[in-house]
């Protein structure tokens, strides 16, 4: 349905245009509202008076009417619309418009327009197989002008082949479609991106039952993998062991060590976003023993000698070719987080880092909720206490907005 759609219909002069008026009912019928731009071509096959009749609203045929431009301008005619339709678009209509021409008032308006265009072509079939033409829609496709039919079948002049119009219940499925797939696209604004998200502890063995671990739950990654994938997004989580359900419509690949965390997410580029949120361990047990560690009697307790972990947020950072257009970390620090957290966005090379405390007062750590500053290039903006999806649907908002800008 298109109730409360707008739609600017250009007729321009084809023997099909006496089928707009039954596209014009069909539009209405569905709810919308339908204003006209008539060419004079296009007045040649209808009449303005049964056009402005069957939309209820005037129509428009001048350039350079003062009456219509005090009313509305050209520029405005093209941008109130929610959806322009050209139907029939006439070979002349489709040249003029893949070469920007502007010299009647519905190549202006197609020229000027903010809005999608969908054209239903009529002509000939000799004028629409001719190279030029083809050429034309190419350009015009490429731009990403919509298209809808021609058809094959008889033609007014007597040939056969491609060339009638789309019939106007085609056209408006076509109008329905565009909306319906352009209210899917606002409700998945990551559509077509792909994600990256470590998330949860890593454990690192001490032995085969005994290992090095951390307090992170996994909350706070699993649910910006879940709220990146709500959005549309190709989402890899990469997570450390955790109790939590996957979330859903995400990939989850399951690993233990940092090593481990560290195959699995190199495995996962190209991205175009890494959220590492994962508490890697910073060292694993350098010479991990193959069998339990035994108790000696009278022996002193043995020591455990530690071996740096390789940083799985600095190397994305600094994949090359392979980095993902945006790199977030997350610092969780006891003390003097924003300081702390604007130094480990230095030295770690990502875009963004999320500094939080997790101090023991700040509950934080294995909780709910989260306190968090974004840190960027441009400055840290403090985000109020809120609970871990709020942040990660703060944090989803404002990854799409920054892809957006990075191209
Ligand atoms: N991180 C990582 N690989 C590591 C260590 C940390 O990818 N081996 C990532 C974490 O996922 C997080 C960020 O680096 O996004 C910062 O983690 P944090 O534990 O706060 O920092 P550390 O590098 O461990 O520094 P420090 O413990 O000295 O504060």
């Amino acid at each position: 349905m298109l109730a409360g759609k707008s739609i600017l219909l250009v007729i321009s002069g084809g023997i099909a245009a006496y089928k707009s008026l039954e596209l014009i009912r069909g539009l209405k019928e569905r709810g919308a509202s339908c204003r006209s731009i008539l060419t004079t071509a296009g007045s040649e096959f209808v009449t303005p008076l049964s056009v402005a009749a069957l939309s209820e609203n005037k129509v428009y045929m001048d350039l350079f009417s003062l009456t219509d431009e005090s009313e509305m301008g050209h520029i405005q005619l093209s941008r109130a619309a929610d959806l322009v339709v050209v139907a029939p678009a006439t070979a002349d209509l489709l040249a003029r418009m893949a070469t920007g021409q502007a010299n009647d008032l519905a190549a202006t308006v197609l020229l000027a327009t903010d809005k999608d265009v969908i054209c239903a072509p009529a002509m000939n079939v000799r004028m629409w197989e001719h190279p030029a033409t083809q050429d034309n829609l190419a350009v015009l496709k490429r731009r990403g002008i919509g298209f809808v039919g021609p058809n094959e079948g008889d033609m007014a002049c007597g040939e056969w082949g491609f060339g009638r119009m789309a019939e106007p219940a085609e056209i408006v499925a076509a109008v329905e479609a565009y909306f319906a797939a352009a209210a899917t696209r606002r409700g998945r604004p990551l559509a077509g991106v792909r994600a990256l998200v470590t998330s949860g502890p890593t454990i690192e063995p001490i032995d085969p039952v005994r290992f090095i671990c951390n307090r992170s739950s996994g909350r706070q990654g699993h649910a910006i993998a879940g709220a990146l994938a709500a959005a549309g997004a190709q989402t890899t989580l990469v997570s450390g062991p955790t109790p939590l359900p996957a979330p859903s419509g995400v990939t989850v690949v399951a690993v233990e060590t940092a090593q481990q965390m560290l195959t699995a997410c190199e495995a996962a580029l190209p991205v175009d976003v890494a959220v590492c949120a994962a508490a890697v361990c910073d060292w694993r047990v350098a010479g991990e023993a193959g069998e339990k560690i035994k108790k000696t009697e009278g022996a002193p307790p043995p020591v455990l000698s530690l071996a740096e972990n390789p940083d799985i947020l600095a190397t994305l950072s600094s994949s090359g070719a392979r980095r993902p257009r945006l790199v977030i970390g997350f610092a969780a620090e006891t003390s003097d987080v924003v300081e702390n957290a604007v130094a480990k966005r230095l030295r770690k090379g990502c875009d963004w880092i999320v500094g939080n405390d997790v101090g023991p007062s700040s509950g934080t750590f294995g909780g709910e909720d989260n306190t968090v500053y974004l840190i960027s290039a441009t400055g840290v903006e403090p985000w109020p206490r809120m609970s871990k999806d709020a942040v990660a649907q703060r944090l989803v908002g404002a990854i799409g907005r920054a892809l957006e800008d990075r191209p």
